[in-house]
């Protein structure tokens, strides 16, 4: 039977898997958020991930948010975000949404994939629920599998092409099998196959708290190394000069997956009667800088007997990670937006913040003469921002110049 692929919620996950595989199969992309439809069937990504080239040579795409379009489809990709709430537990709405979708649509033989990274059960979860709503068996009527995703926006190195995909399913069904590898070769050439899907979801999961964790680590021994007075950027030349010493370095830690998964996995095994030690160490650290950068900013103008309100400040750098148009917790434009409060000559230089925040905020790639401002405050590091302030980085007189975490020195 023709693989019919619908891929459910079209950002920054769903969009690129859509492409790929519309270069083999006609591919369905469904999204509720109607604005996203219509620029999606403009060739528009607002996300800037895409431009309209890469929605050419395609063989055909269904850009659509009714669910009557998508009926007909046989292989569900599901790339729904999934945040937390304020009180820091797992939100599953969308998931929830996108499930109950599945369920009224649900035929024999058909395919689900869940790509959101969750914690371990859920897509148990969810095919005893499928199961349950429409009296079709997992494995015998239908099959569901999780493969996590690791695609890196505004990676070009690393890309959804060329990444290994893990990709778990339980089913020993071989014409399943088949379908499955099918599919999932034309999203990434390198899969590596699981048939434990608790392993996958939990390993999606701590790739991320992996990571959380070391940049806290290293943020912590920056604040050490401030308090301590010695030179951090020494210490991390001589430590890295070890053979199996990990480079990490410090730096804001933002983005819709760093921030949100180890609540995930807390939340799991708080579930279960076990209280977490390390996991959620990373969150407080990094959530902590924050504070720490407008304690430099503040000490910073104070030297020059200015205060933070009455500052000229630019400040580099603003969406969550440079080079990505995402803004989804991004510590830089919390830090701006806190300051803005009480500074209405606080700017900002960003190129890949989208046009409607820029207007609102007084964003710019243009940026007025270095002169012009009391202080410049690097946030992260991108050779575009290297270029637009080169004037200023490579003169001798750098003294208008804040960057706490080392990128342009
Ligand atoms: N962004 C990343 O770099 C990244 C990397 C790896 C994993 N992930 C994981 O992938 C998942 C998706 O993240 P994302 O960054 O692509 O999210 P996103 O916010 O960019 O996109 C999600 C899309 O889903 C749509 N949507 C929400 N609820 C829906 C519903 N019920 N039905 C149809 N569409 C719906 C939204 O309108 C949106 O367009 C998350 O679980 C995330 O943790 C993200």
């Amino acid at each position: 039977m023709k693989i019919i692929p619908c891929i459910i919620g079209l950002g920054y996950v769903g969009l690129p898997i859509t492409l790929n595989l519309a270069k083999s199969f006609v591919t369905y992309g469904f999204d509720k958020n109607r604005k996203r439809i219509e620029n999606l069937k403009n060739k528009i990504d607002l996300n800037k991930e895409f431009g309209p080239k890469k929605f050419d040579n395609i063989k055909k795409i269904i850009f659509t948010n009714k669910i009557k379009d998508i009926k007909k489809c046989n292989f569900f990709i599901l790339c729904l975000p999934t945040p937390i709430h304020k009180n820091k537990k797992p939100d599953l709405t969308n998931l929830n949404d996108a499930i109950e979708i599945i369920s009224t649509i649900l035929k024999r033989n058909d395919i689900i994939f869940l790509e959101s990274t969750v914690f371990p059960g859920i897509t148990e979860q969810y095919k005893n629920y499928l199961e349950k709503k429409t009296n079709l068996n997992n494995n015998k009527d239908f099959f569901i599998g999780y493969s996590p995703e690791r695609v890196n926006p505004g990676d070009k190195k690393y890309t959804l092409k060329n990444i290994t995909k893990v990709v778990a399913i339980e089913t020993k069904n071989k014409k399943t099998l088949e379908k499955i590898y099918k599919t999932y070769n034309k999203i990434s050439r390198k899969l590596i196959i699981s048939k434990d899907i608790k392993a996958a979801e939990t390993a999606k999961v701590i790739e991320n708290i992996q990571r959380d964790l070391n940049i806290a680590l290293m943020n912590e021994i920056l604040l050490i190394c401030k308090k301590l007075k010695i030179n951090f950027k020494e210490v991390m030349r001589l430590a890295k000069s070890k053979w199996n010493f990990m480079n990490f370095m410090p730096g804001l830690v933002g983005g819709h997956c760093l921030p949100v998964d180890p609540y995930y996995l807390s939340t799991i095994s708080k579930k279960n009667n076990l209280k977490t030690e390390i996991t959620l160490a990373g969150r407080k650290i990094n959530d902590r800088m924050l504070n720490y950068i407008i304690k430099e900013l503040n000490y910073f103008l104070n030297k020059k007997n200015k205060t933070l309100k009455n500052s000229k400040i630019m400040i580099v750098g603003l969406t969550y990670k440079a080079g990505v148009a995402d803004m989804r917790n991004s510590l830089n434009f919390k830090i701006f937006k806190k300051i803005k409060k009480y500074n209405n000559k606080i700017y900002g230089c960003d190129p890949f913040v989208t046009k409607n925040i820029k207007t609102t905020y007084d964003i710019h790639d243009n940026v007025k003469k270095s002169t012009y401002y009391d202080v410049i405050l690097f946030l992260s590091y991108h050779k575009i921002f290297k270029k637009i302030f080169q004037n200023i980085i490579s003169s001798k007189n750098r003294n208008k110049i804040l960057d706490p975490f080392n990128y342009y020195s």
